[in-house]
């Protein structure tokens, strides 16, 4: 009985945080399953911490693996979770595998899905994230659309509207609440930051799987850090390749573990820029004004775009793209035309939702 929320990777848990805490607020009957998709305490834990998000209930330590062996496990882990809590609903957030895992476990159990979250499309099938996104869509009761064009590509797949809720981002809820604990001076003080400084995050397969295109775009990092330092805390998954590579070798480029909540936006709110692969980090930098440079051919996230200050790059266009943004960086925008329902209340307005399904 009551809401189960799923959660398992990083991005999960700043999503997940204004939801629980909105749920919390009314009353609801909730718990917080952790599928052990990240495990290590920078990747995990630490967001437990900053974000006052409740210890999960039940943590089902299923780690890392092929697409099919994770996701498999994944499937077992939740039946068995689901058999026992017999859910009202279950909430997933995002587009993991611990989201798509848990959406087909729920809907064979013949339980609702709530999917936060939902009709972002990038039309690439080559990520794997696209197919999660497209399967768990079919798959949920409730739909919370982020941002106005989710409901065409959703109404374009036959998902029914009345499913579908324009709720605004509960990732924008998260930084929204949090303003006044990203603290750059403190961070720079803290962990030996330069004055002025581009930060970059990479983990999409498509960049930093393949050894050839790491030291391609560890060239082109260092090529940006002849101009200005760059400061990368680094993913797990492309560690190995970027230190084979030598992207530390480079005096301008300080490289750090993966940092928490907290010090991650804070890094982000001081840098003069942000080159990145992450979703959500194109969307904190929409609102936070700083220029954001995506890696990508394509992004899910177009209101980053038209609403906000991001611009895709290729590996090729990188410097000079990054270059023409360090000569003329934007004031900080007035927020008037930050994406439509990025206000904050984006956890309530699911909590409301959710409460008038489950009780
Ligand atoms: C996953 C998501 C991706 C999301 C990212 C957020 C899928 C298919 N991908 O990618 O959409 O953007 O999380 O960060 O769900 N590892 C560790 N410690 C950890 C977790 C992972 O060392 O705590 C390493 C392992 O070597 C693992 C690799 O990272 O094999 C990849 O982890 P995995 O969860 O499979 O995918 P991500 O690349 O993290
Ligand atoms: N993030 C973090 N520490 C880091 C890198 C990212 O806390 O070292 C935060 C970031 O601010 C955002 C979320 O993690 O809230 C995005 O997760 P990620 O980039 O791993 O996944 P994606 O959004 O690409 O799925």
């Amino acid at each position: 009985t009551g809401i189960v929320h799923v959660v398992g990777a990083r991005p999960n848990f700043v999503k997940a945080a204004p939801v629980v805490s909105a749920l919390r607020e009314r009353g609801a009957h909730q718990s917080v399953v952790h599928t052990g998709q990240h495990y290590d305490d920078r990747m995990s834990a630490v967001f437990f911490r900053d974000l006052g998000l409740p210890t999960p209930d039940v943590d089902l330590g299923v780690g890392s693996g092929s697409h099919a062996s994770q996701t498999a496990a994944l499937m077992v882990g939740l039946e068995e979770e689901f058999t026992r809590r017999e859910p009202g609903l279950v909430v997933v957030y995002g587009d993991v595998n611990s989201t798509v895992a848990a959406a087909l476990v729920s809907a064979k159990l013949g339980v609702p899905v709530a999917h936060v979250e939902a009709g972002l499309r990038s039309f690439d099938n080559s990520m794997p994230e696209e197919i999660n996104r497209r399967v768990t869509d079919q798959l949920s009761d409730l739909c919370f659309a982020t941002s106005p064009e989710a409901i065409g590509h959703l109404a374009d797949e036959g998902v029914s509207t009345d499913r579908v809720h324009l709720v605004g981002n509960p990732m924008i809820d998260t930084l929204l609440g949090n303003l006044d604990r990203f603290d750059a001076d403190a961070l720079r003080t803290r962990i030996g930051l330069p004055e002025s400084y581009v930060a970059a995050t990479l983990h999409r397969p498509a960049n930093v799987d393949d050894a050839d295109n790491v030291a391609r775009l560890t060239g082109r990092l260092h090529a940006i850090a002849d101009q200005i330092p760059v400061v990368m805390p680094v993913h797990p998954r492309g560690k190995a390749a970027f230190d084979r590579a030598g992207l530390g070798h480079h005096p301008g480029v300080q490289l750090l573990d993966p940092l928490g909540y907290l010090d991650f936006v804070a890094l982000t709110r001081g840098a003069s820029a942000v080159v990145t692969d992450s979703g959500g980090v194109q969307e904190e930098t929409t609102i936070l004004g700083v220029p954001c440079l995506t890696l990508r051919p394509n992004t899910e996230r177009p209101v980053t775009i038209t609403h906000g200050t991001n611009q895709l790059v290729t590996e090729d266009d990188l410097v000079q793209a990054l270059t023409k943004v360090l000569d003329g960086r934007p004031e900080s925008r007035s927020g008037d035309d930050v994406p439509p329902l990025w206000d904050g209340r984006s956890g309530e307005r699911i909590a409301a939702v959710l409460s008038g399904w489950v009780r």
